[in-house]
């Protein structure tokens, strides 16, 4: 038998060795240890907002259901029958009172209890029903977020996301007032290691660079928001591998800044809103159609990145998958709402000026680490130029490549199961 890669001569603080992204075994390992022992986003609450509601994602590699049941109560389920393994709902997203597997009819309801079995009589007494539920995950919910674990031992969600609540809350602020809801998805695979995804949600080093036909495609006002070396932008980790990366420190609360001028772009919508609503409000609809200016990386899965959700799917060690979720006010303005579908376009669409160029970079990184698997990938970008806070966090210069080295700090102490390495440091 093969011996099992040891993590730690693969990660150290400024480096790691170039097979981290092609090394089979590692991936193994990864999808056990982090994605079957760590809090996983599954769902936004305006996913499934009525009872009845369901939607099907993954976790890490493995199918499942999110559902709401009768009183209102979210499940998350592994998608697999109890009889002989099938899957038993293919559907996207939907409404009903159970779901029936297509292969010999064993009916589940919505919290998975399984309720009916086709000619029962068949076992001859031999099936206590209560006894086969669909298996269920831990299930929490923070901010509208949806989380599921496998491993019903670890700590709370709040205590997992900790110092990053603030910047979930932060996020949140999207809504203007009326609850965050999603608006559709698009979503495409690349050929690349899912911690290639991980690393860039953090990572403004890039930004000038790799998306520069987006800047080209913006007018200059906007271009001068953004902040990616030096001022007063920032980088920090917050903790069990989250960080947050600030580009447009004037937007992060959205509620500040309120008497400040309307940006030429908006000047159009803000006409609009002001037939329906008063002055403060249209600059607090108008603030948050532009976005916070922040990313902020939820270790493993999960970016709540400027206006909309990121989310990335491993579907094999050199292959995964990324959701562009758009986000809109629930209730709000459709006219507010439209004009983030065409931001949304414009940077994550398929067609848009930002996402394709990203994803090309990835892919050039995964080929070109196949091409030298031991030289080492650098993470040592504004090592050792770092602050701390009050509460603790290192932070430094927005292009400093803290939010990797949080993420990968994470990723060691999952592997090797040191929950303390995480908190005191490689
Ligand atoms: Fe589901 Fe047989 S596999 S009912
Ligand atoms: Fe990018």
């Amino acid at each position: 038998m093969q011996d099992l890669p040891d993590p730690r001569s693969l990660v150290n603080t400024d480096y790691a060795d170039g097979s981290i992204y092609s090394n089979p075994e590692l991936y193994d390992m990864e999808m056990d240890r982090i994605f079957m022992h760590n809090w996983i986003w599954v769902a936004h609450r305006s996913d499934l907002p009525e009872p009845g509601n369901f939607i099907t994602t993954f976790v890490g590699p493995h199918p499942v259901i999110v559902s709401r049941d009768r009183k209102g109560d979210v499940h998350v389920m592994l998608n697999r029958c109890r009889h002989r393994g099938a899957t038993v709902c293919e559907r996207k997203s939907g409404t009903g009172a159970s779901f029936v597997c297509p292969y010999h009819g064993w009916a589940y309801g919505l919290d998975g209890a399984l309720r009916g079995v086709p000619y029962q009589e068949g076992y001859s007494g031999q099936l206590d029903k209560k006894k086969y539920p669909l298996v269920s995950l831990r299930v929490e919910e923070y901010n509208g977020l949806i989380f599921a674990a496998f491993d019903k031992s670890i700590m709370s969600l709040d205590a997992w996301l900790g110092r990053a609540k603030p910047w979930i809350d932060l996020f949140m602020k999207q809504g203007a007032g009326w609850p965050v809801k999603t608006m559709g998805e698009h979503k495409f695979t690349f050929p690349g290691n899912w911690k290639i995804q991980l690393e860039n949600t953090t990572d403004a080093y890039h930004f000038p660079i790799v998306h520069k036909s987006f800047l080209d495609s913006v007018d200059e006002e906007t271009q001068n928001t953004f902040d990616f070396v030096g001022g007063k932008g920032f980088v920090e980790d917050l903790g069990h591998g989250h960080s947050v990366m600030v580009m447009i420190p004037e937007l992060v609360d959205l509620d500040e800044n309120l008497d400040a001028a309307i940006p030429e772009r908006f000047l159009e919508l803000a006409e609009e809103l002001s037939k329906d609503y008063p002055p403060e409000k249209v600059r607090q609809i108008v603030r948050a159609v532009g976005g916070t200016g922040f990313n902020l990386n939820l270790f493993p899965n999960l970016a709540c990145s400027m206006a909309f959700f990121r989310v990335l799917r491993p579907l094999s060690v050199n292959e995964t998958e990324i959701r562009h979720i758009a986000i809109g006010m629930d209730g709000g303005p459709e006219s507010a709402n439209e004009a983030r579908l065409r931001l949304h376009e414009h940077f994550q669409g398929p067609m848009g000026f930002g996402t394709p160029d990203d994803a090309e970079a990835w892919d050039r990184v995964q080929r070109g680490s196949l091409a030298g698997r031991d030289i080492a990938i650098l993470l040592n970008r504004g090592l050792g130029h770092e602050a701390k806070r009050e509460d603790g966090n290192l932070f430094s210069d927005v292009s400093a490549e803290t939010g990797m080295r949080a993420a990968y700090r994470q990723w060691l102490a999952a592997m090797t199961d040191e929950m303390a390495a995480a908190e005191t440091g490689v």
